[in-house]
């Protein structure tokens, strides 16, 4: 192939001819501009230059193989001849002071629990990345209503049992784990660690953690499958597309790649609005304007509505069976949210599913997951379905004990999102490893203070939850709170 210069991509700047640079390469990306999930105008930023570092944290490497036809691939660049973007190199303020808190983060021995990697999280990534991954729907009362609902539920322990060994596996839909928790699907794994969720899957191996794998990895299915290693299990989460054929091949390949469950998304027909998301991605772009006037610019929606439109909103009961058609892997439904739902989900013969409400971030005022579950597990046990289908829960967990609490009332597990991509994002690899450490720790010394020995045992004796679904106090809509101008009352006169 060709070798191109700077100066032959550059002439191809507009909506008319425009070519990209990835990764040394060009690419006539003209007749792809409406097509693009994330909008035109994104792309457009980049007409005639080096787009690869806008690229990466959002594609997977394979995406523009597989996306884009063979004649539009036109050749590698010569990268010595592409002028540098200015922009590239210019780091205000807040980013000089962001890269001395890089320089000057805690050991990973000082990080104790989960919330301390997220706060140093929230401290160290990029304010996009960070945005993003923590970002939660409209005014964020689900997303920390989540957490807070497992302060609600108080412990009934057992004491004199012999507890001089604990036992933390677990078996979810047939796979045996270590602990009763998963890594669940989060997408764009690069925007916290360049190398994405393989960081995910080798930390997986090490503490025998099952990985979940996301529709919209920033890796390809593949990377993921292949960083696997040994017999570790992997499932694989699922984004419907409206193209069912897209829908069907990706399904067939990952069993025949050796995933060993399938959870379909069921609570975003679209994505919520996630306002910390699309604000940064504004002030980003807005931050090039130099006249003030800021109508020409790219309004983006944020990372997740970029990357999700093909997600199909006609996605329906009617379908499952067609499902169960296509694979023999058990099928999971991701994010019931109310006891009819899981029900129907158990008639229809589905094999699990996962109260969740998407991390807090699609409808605001979803109930948190915990709660739920006991208006599930008493739905279920009304029919006599209980045993018939295996139920987990996920959003808000940060400690052993709201995982106990979880599998005490009746989770057969529970998944864990963000505290993963914050370890991951800190300290990659080993802080991953650091953070189910600590879980376990947890979950271990816990297990003893509750009279407990293995996972069977805990049962809703254990705990009291009379207060879990009175949401005593009202949230704080902090919005609101800074946006009002409060009332005063009547000034005294300055000293005469
Ligand atoms: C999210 C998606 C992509 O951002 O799961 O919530």
């Amino acid at each position: 192939m060709v070798s191109l210069t700077g100066a032959d991509i550059a002439k191809h700047n507009s909506k008319e001819s425009c070519w990209v640079i990835v990764h040394g390469k060009a690419y006539d990306v003209t007749e792809f501009l409406p097509e693009h999930p994330g909008g035109q105008k994104i792309i457009l930023k980049y007409a005639g230059k080096d787009a690869t570092k806008e690229f990466d944290p959002i594609h997977p490497s394979d995406t523009l193989d597989k996306y884009l036809p063979a004649e539009k691939h036109l050749g590698t660049v010569d990268m010595s001849s592409v002028p540098k973007e200015a922009v590239d190199e210019t780091i205000d303020e807040a980013e000089v002071q962001r890269l001395d808190r890089v320089a000057r983060m805690p050991p990973l021995s000082q990080c104790y629990n989960l919330l301390d990697f997220e706060d140093i999280a929230r401290q160290t990534m990029r304010n996009t990345a960070w945005a993003y991954y923590s970002s939660g729907a409209d005014d964020e009362i689900t997303l920390r209503e989540n957490h807070a609902a497992f302060h609600r539920i108080w412990f009934r322990p057992k004491v004199l049992v012999d507890v001089s060994s604990v036992d933390l596996t677990r078996t979810m839909l047939g796979s045996k784990s270590s602990v009763p928790f998963y890594i669940t699907a989060t997408a764009l794994g690069k925007l916290g660690n360049p190398e994405g969720e393989v960081v995910l899957t080798r930390a997986g191996y090490r503490e025998n953690v099952i990985q979940m794998i996301p529709t919209l990895a920033s890796c390809s299915f593949d990377e993921i499958v292949d960083a696997k290693q040994g017999d570790q299990v992997q499932w694989l989460q699922l984004y419907v597309n409206m193209n069912r054929d897209i829908t069907k091949k990706i399904v067939q390949h990952a069993e025949k790649r050796g995933c060993k469950a399938l959870w379909i998304t069921v609570d975003a027909p679209q994505l919520g609005r996630r306002e910390k998301d699309m604000r940064s991605k504004y002030d980003e772009q807005a931050a090039n304007v130099q006249d003030g006037d800021d109508s020409s610019v790219d309004r983006s929606q944020g990372a997740a509505r970029a990357i999700s439109s093909f997600i199909d909103p006609a996605l329906s009961w009617k379908d499952i069976p067609w499902f169960q058609s296509i694979t023999k892997m058990p099928i999971v439904l991701k994010g019931i949210q109310r006891g009819e739902d899981a029900v129907k989900a158990a008639e229809y013969g589905v094999d699990a599913i996962l109260l969740s409400n998407h991390g807090g971030r699609q409808l605001d005022f979803a109930r948190p997951a915990i709660e739920v579950l006991i208006e599930v597990m008493a739905a279920l046990k009304a029919r006599g379905l209980e045993k018939k289908i295996e139920v987990f829960i996920d959003g808000g967990v940060r400690r052993g004990t709201d995982i106990l609490k979880a599998l005490c009332l009746g989770a057969k597990g529970v998944g864990i999102g963000r505290p993963f991509l914050y370890a991951m994002s800190t300290y990659g690899e080993s802080g991953v490893v650091r953070a189910m450490q600590l879980l376990k720790d947890e979950l271990e010394m816990n297990m003893r203070l509750i009279g407990a020995t293995n996972m069977d045992e805990l049962d809703e004796s254990f705990v009291e939850v009379g207060s879990l679904a009175q949401h005593s106090s009202t949230p704080v809509d902090h919005l609101s709170g800074q946006a009002y101008d409060k009332l005063v009352t009547p000034s005294f006169k300055s000293k005469l």
